[in-house]
């Protein structure tokens, strides 16, 4: 099925049906109703790639992500292909799976398919990377974590607050001995959202407990090892704030299998505040990230970039701020 069947069918020229295509010059309603409706009718698909060789546009854009398993990183990227779509772009979405290799591989293919811009949610920060980044020559906008180049837009949330959120909460339950499950020490979100455990802690005159930081790495199964690991030392935590919700929901289940009773026996707070949260039993105390809001301000970079010569629009850097969302997973200490 060809362009040619398309002009024959709708009895229109190929100049007319390529316009309508590629949207490269006035065609009359009427006109491009039929070509449309030939289309459809002969199940004709533009090839995307020669299209974009001919315009020069392919309005397509590339989103990498580094673990689509994550309820939090499937929601961020189901809130931007919707502004995408609706704008009549297509997303091309990448799980580079937390591995910085595959992070590189699916940077050249996206290159290599023409995309038009990439959203990364990054997942390390190598010298390589960076270079590539600052050397693709298209828009690009880092979320959610911290790339040291002065090249791309980013957009974050104020992820130390949230930790201080979520500590100081505990904390006004009269929690005494709180500890903290950290994701991965290389990745920015992890690292600020303790230090805010900690400030939080030292405002209230309360110790950090070193033995009380445990490492683990945004994934059920270490969340669940780090809690079984902490419900053995002695004394014990009365509260632990776990840097996010799967990890938080592996908490649970060491809970549970200890025969202990959540809240009453050890409060937690997650951080991300996915769909899943408010399904926990009980349901998750935990930290929201604004991720409608930061898909919104991710897109609307992205195409100021686009829709304007890159080179004239400032690198932007936006903060937002999480909100601490009380659930069942935390009650006051017993005395
Ligand atoms: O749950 C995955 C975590 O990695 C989220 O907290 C998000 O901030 C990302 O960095």
């Amino acid at each position: 099925m060809t362009i040619r069947d398309v002009a024959k069918f709708a009895d229109v020229s190929i100049t007319t049906v390529s316009h309508v295509i590629n949207n490269t010059r006035f065609v009359s309603e009427d006109l491009k109703e039929r070509v449309m409706q030939a289309m459809n009718e002969l199940g004709y698909k533009p090839n995307m790639l020669a299209r974009g060789l001919r315009s020069g546009r392919t309005r397509t854009i590339g989103l990498v992500v580094p673990d689509m398993a994550n309820l939090f990183f499937a929601e961020i990227s189901r809130a931007i292909e919707d502004i995408v779509f609706n704008k009549g772009y297509s997303l091309i979405i990448c799980n580079s799976d937390d591995n910085p290799e595959k992070q590189k591989a699916y940077f050249g293919v996206l290159l290599a398919k023409q995309v038009e811009g990439i959203i990364f949610i990054s997942t390390g920060s190598s010298q390589d990377y960076i270079e590539q980044l600052e050397n693709s020559g298209i828009p690009i906008v880092l979320a959610d974590r911290e790339v040291p180049t002065q090249l791309a837009d980013v957009v974050l949330i104020d992820n130390e607050y949230g930790g201080y959120l979520a500590t100081n909460h505990l904390i006004s339950l009269g929690h005494k001995r709180i500890a903290c499950i950290a994701g991965p020490s290389e990745l920015t979100p992890s690292a600020d959202r303790v230090n805010g455990y900690r400030r939080a802690l030292c405002e209230a005159d309360l110790p950090v407990y070193p033995e009380y930081i445990v490492n683990g790495d945004f994934h059920f199964k270490l969340g669940e090892a780090a809690m079984l690991h902490l419900l053995d030392l002695n004394p014990r935590p009365d509260a632990v704030f776990v840097s996010n919700d799967m990890m938080a929901f592996g908490c649970i289940r060491a809970i549970h299998s200890r025969n202990l009773v959540l809240p009453n026996d050890i409060s937690i707070v997650g951080f991300d505040d996915i769909l899943l949260a408010k399904a926990s039993s009980p349901a998750l105390t935990t930290i929201a990230q604004p991720t409608q809001k930061m898909a919104e301000k991710i897109t609307e970079l992205l195409f100021l970039r686009l829709e304007s010569h890159p080179s004239n629009t400032k690198r932007k850097r936006v903060i937002l701020k999480p909100e601490l969302v009380i659930r069942d997973s935390t009650m006051a200490r017993s005395s």
